[in-house]
């Protein structure tokens, strides 16, 4: 028998230990938070969180917008920077339990929920084991700070596109192929990039990117603590270490970031 629980974790007070029995599952929701300000959640994000039983977030998701669910029980599911405090196989069993056992479960993950937050293996999981899931996107990580930092991610004069990628490093040589491919004209965010920057900055240079492209480092994006570091390419590992630059953060590499330059710039002299 399959219990709905990881092996050495416990259930909830009042839950049972193994599957209620005439219990019809719920539906889980799997809903993106956002990159941080409570303010940009959606409006059915905001409906499944005052209606949660269960939330299981991620370190990312902010206490401000946790305290929107403050009825729920709240199970802390970790994922920060590769280390996570519940194996990815132990949240499915996790969410796969509280929904058997007949409670409102929000899996609640940091900007939206199928954009570098594993939830696609999520969706599989709970389809596989016959469980109902919803996802309700949320606002991701670069477009929260793109709108914050006065940073557009494409423009007419500047870039026809935008590539959006992962620097996380995985187990194979090839994680970083994708320095090869992006285009010249397109703008780059890279996020989880902090760690590899000196490789990206090298890959992409190797492959095109001249020495002097500009970059902008926005950590804790649309949260009080943001901060845009500005940089060129061939410096930026050592602006990001010399900057006591901290997680969350992604990289904007292209010539897009003239504009974010502008407005400052405007910004600081008084205009506008
Ligand atoms: C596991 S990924 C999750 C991405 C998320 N699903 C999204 O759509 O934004 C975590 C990474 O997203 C980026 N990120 C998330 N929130 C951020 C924020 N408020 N400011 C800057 N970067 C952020 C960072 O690169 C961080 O390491």
């Amino acid at each position: 028998m399959n219990l709905p629980f990881p092996a050495g974790f416990f259930p909830l007070p009042g839950l049972p230990a193994g599957p209620a029995t005439g219990t019809t599952p719920t539906r889980v929701s799997l809903v993106g938070a956002g990159p941080g300000d409570p303010e940009l959640l959606t409006l059915r994000a905001l409906d499944r969180l005052r209606r949660a039983e269960v939330v299981c977030y991620d370190h990312l998701v902010s206490t401000d917008i946790l305290q929107l669910a403050a009825q729920a029980q709240q199970v802390c599911v970790g994922k920060r920077a590769g280390r996570h405090s519940l194996s990815q196989e132990g949240i499915h069993q996790l969410l796969i339990g509280y929904a058997r056992a007949g409670l409102r479960v929000v899996r609640l993950k940091g900007g939206d929920p199928l954009l570098f937050g594993r939830g696609g293996e999520e969706m599989l999981a709970l389809h596989a084991a016959g469980i109902d899931y919803e996802v309700v996107p949320g606002i991701s990580a670069a477009l929260g700070a793109a709108a914050m930092a006065d940073l557009p991610l494409t423009h007419r004069d500047y870039a026809q596109g935008c590539t959006l990628v992962t620097g996380h490093r995985r187990a194979d040589a090839s994680h970083l192929a994708w320095t090869r491919h992006t285009h010249v004209e397109s703008t780059v965010v890279v996020y989880m990039g902090l760690n590899e920057a000196g490789a990206i900055s090298a890959g992409l240079m190797a492959h095109g990117r001249a020495a002097d492209t500009p970059v902008a480092v926005i950590e804790h994006a649309t949260t009080p603590r943001q901060r845009v570091t500005r940089t060129r390419l061939d410096q930026l590992a050592q602006v990001i270490a010399e900057s006591d630059i901290t997680p969350p953060a992604l990289l904007v590499i292209g010539a897009v970031v003239a504009v974010h330059d502008v407005l400052q710039v405007a910004w600081a002299g008084g205009e506008g």
